[in-house]
Formats: C-alpha cells, structure tokens, sequence
C-alpha cells in the first residue's frame, strides 16, 4: 500500500511518516517546501511538491496512491487563508481522491467538535466530516484531545525560562496523547477493516487540568512556575474584540480555543474498545509523567553540558583567571 501524507512535516505527520516507514509502507509526503521536508527523504519517504493553497496541485499528488493520511492543518501564520486550506482544498482533495478510487482515507479533527460549531476551524473541520461521510470512500476519522508535545511550549519552557503561564480560572480535564501512539494507531488501523467508515475518538489514558500539568513540570524540574490567571469573562470579551479587526483575527481564533479548554472540553471517552481492536492495552500508551520525566532529564542534561562547555571555553579564552 503507498500512502500519501499530508502535513508530513508537522507534529503528528512526521511521527505517522516515521511509523509507516517502520511498518513497510511506501511513504509519499506532500510537501510545500523541499528543504523543509528534506529529513522526511533522509528517512525514505518520497517528496511530492503541493501546496493546499494552490488547489491545482492536489490531484497530481494522487498518482500512484492507495491511501490518504490528511495531517494538515493551517499555521498560525496562515489563519488568512484558513477556509481554502481548511475546506476548499480539502473538498478538492476528497473528490480526486473518488476519482483516483483511493483505498483508505484517514482525517483528524478535534474531541468532542459538535460542541464547538462557533469557532471557526471547528466549524470547517465539520464540515469536512460530513462531505467525506457521504463520500462513499473508506474513511476513518479520529477525534484527537491536545498533545504532549504542545504542552512543552505551554507549561515546561516558560518554568524553564521563568516566563509567565497564563491559564484561566476554568480549566477542564483533557486526556492528552502523545503524537507517537496517535501515529502507531492510525498505521495499525489501515489494515483493519472494522476502522471502515467510522468516526473514533484516540485519547490519552488520563484526563489532566492545567495545575495538575503545572504541578507535575515543577516536581520533576525542581523550579517554580510563575502563574497567572485570566478569568473566563475577560477571554471572551478579548476574543469578540479582535474578532472585529482582520489584522487581530489570528489572536481571535487563539483565544476561541483557549476559551474551548476552559469550558469543558473534557475527553474522557472510552478507549477500551478501540485498543481491543487494535490489540492494544491502556498501558501500551504513554504516561505524560514519563514523557514530561524524559522531556526535562534531556533538558538538564543539555543545560549542564552548555554549562560545562562555557566555562571551559571562559577557562581557554582567560586562562589566567582559572
Ligand atoms: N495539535 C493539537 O493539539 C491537535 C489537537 C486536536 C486535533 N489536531 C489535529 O491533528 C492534525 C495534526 O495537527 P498538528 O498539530 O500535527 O499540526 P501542525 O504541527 O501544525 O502541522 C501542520 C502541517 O500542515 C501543513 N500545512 C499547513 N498549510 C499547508 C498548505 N497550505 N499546504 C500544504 N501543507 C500545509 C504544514 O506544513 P508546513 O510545515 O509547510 O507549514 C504541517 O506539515 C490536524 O488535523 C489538527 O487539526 C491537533
């Protein structure tokens, strides 16, 4: 089976990409930038120019292709163009994917969407749910919480860096999952017939608030974390404020999601029959106590060499001193 990943060289693509090219699979990445996609070729994947963007360079990437995994999503950078990202290259992406009689076709979209059809992004994503289930394709599409790896920049580097957390006064419980396990069950699930034209939540195996996170960082990396914050009323007005100005429509969609977290966007589903099905057992998924130990030991390692290599540089360029 050739796949074709899309958002091959985001968080979650990079790790489908790595764990399809263990399992065998013929890997094409559709890339918008060679030299950024540059280590996906290194580890043997296949490098196809596109850009979602421009929506003529879609159907080519189909050629030769038995599956689809839709990784993308816009960046920030990009929220401009977020509806021919979000949903008009991807209406163009599933009719040739019909035309091409694509096998397999596998999209993410966010936990519990239906209870957020007033954030923009949420809103498309459903949309895109609903054109792929009448699609007559074989989808599946996984509901996913936040990830591991997104929480480093949130709550480990500004303890790190002694910078402000801000958090709201609201914090709901989300079951966080490492992009690593999302990638090994979706890899899995292609060859099980069962994952067929269905709509499934992969979460993580313990639902977390931001201080029980916080809490957690400053126990394994032995510093403080300087909190503050932000009562819900306050998000919301910031957020239907900048939503008037196009130039602070990015902050606005930020602010919708951070407004999403505090209000009960709780994702304790049931995984169980999920990980029976891919033979899988709640412990085979990672701890976030494991991944945040492992994130701050390479971190402290990484500071103390620095460390280390500073002073002896300090030792070469003033030898007098030492
Ligand atoms: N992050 C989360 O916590 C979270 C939570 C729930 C669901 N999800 C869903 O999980 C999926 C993966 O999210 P992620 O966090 O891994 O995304 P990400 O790290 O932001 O990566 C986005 C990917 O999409 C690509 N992309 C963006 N615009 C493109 C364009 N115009 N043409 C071609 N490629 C384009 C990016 O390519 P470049 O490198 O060239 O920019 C990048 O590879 C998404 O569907 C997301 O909605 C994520």
């Amino acid at each position: 089976m050739t796949l074709l990943v899309i958002g091959s060289t985001g968080t979650l693509g990079r790790q489908v990409v790595r764990n399809a090219l263990n399992e065998g699979f013929q890997v094409k990445c559709l890339v918008r930038s060679f030299r950024k996609g540059a280590f996906l070729k290194e580890w043997g994947a296949e490098l196809i120019y596109g850009d979602l963007s421009i929506v003529e360079s879609i159907p080519l990437s189909l050629y030769g292709v038995s599956a689809i995994i839709d990784c993308s999503t816009s960046r920030a950078n990009d929220l401009y163009n977020i509806e021919l990202i979000e949903l008009k290259s991807k209406y163009i992406l599933i009719e040739s994917a019909i035309r091409a009689g694509i096998k397999r076709y596998i999209f993410f979209s966010i936990f519990n969407s239906f209870n957020y059809k007033d954030i923009p992004l949420i809103t498309l994503k459903i949309m895109i749910e609903y054109r792929l289930k009448i699609s007559g394709l074989n989808y599946t599409i996984f509901h996913l919480p936040g990830f591991f790896q997104g929480l480093i920049p949130q709550y480990a580097l500004p303890i790190l860096d002694k910078q402000f957390i801000w958090i709201t006064s609201e914090s709901s419980s989300i079951s966080y999952i490492n992009t690593q396990d999302v990638a090994k069950m979706t890899i899995h699930s292609l060859s099980i017939d069962q994952f067929n034209q269905s709509t499934l939540p992969l979460v993580g195996n313990k639902p977390w608030k931001s201080l029980n996170i916080i809490n957690l960082c400053e126990q394994i990396s032995g510093r403080r974390a300087i909190i503050n914050t932000i009562p819900v009323y306050l998000l919301n007005f910031l957020k239907n404020f900048t939503k008037f100005f196009q130039w602070t429509l990015n902050i606005s969609e930020r602010l919708a999601f951070i407004e999403m977290l505090s209000r009960g966007y709780n994702t304790n589903a049931q995984m169980k029959e999920i990980l029976y099905i891919l033979h899988m057992h709640e412990k085979d998924l990672e701890q976030l106590e494991v991944y945040l130990q492992e994130y701050f030991e390479r971190i402290m390692k990484k500071l103390k060499e620095l460390n280390y290599q500073t002073l002896s540089n300090e030792k070469n360029i003033n030898p007098i001193e030492f």
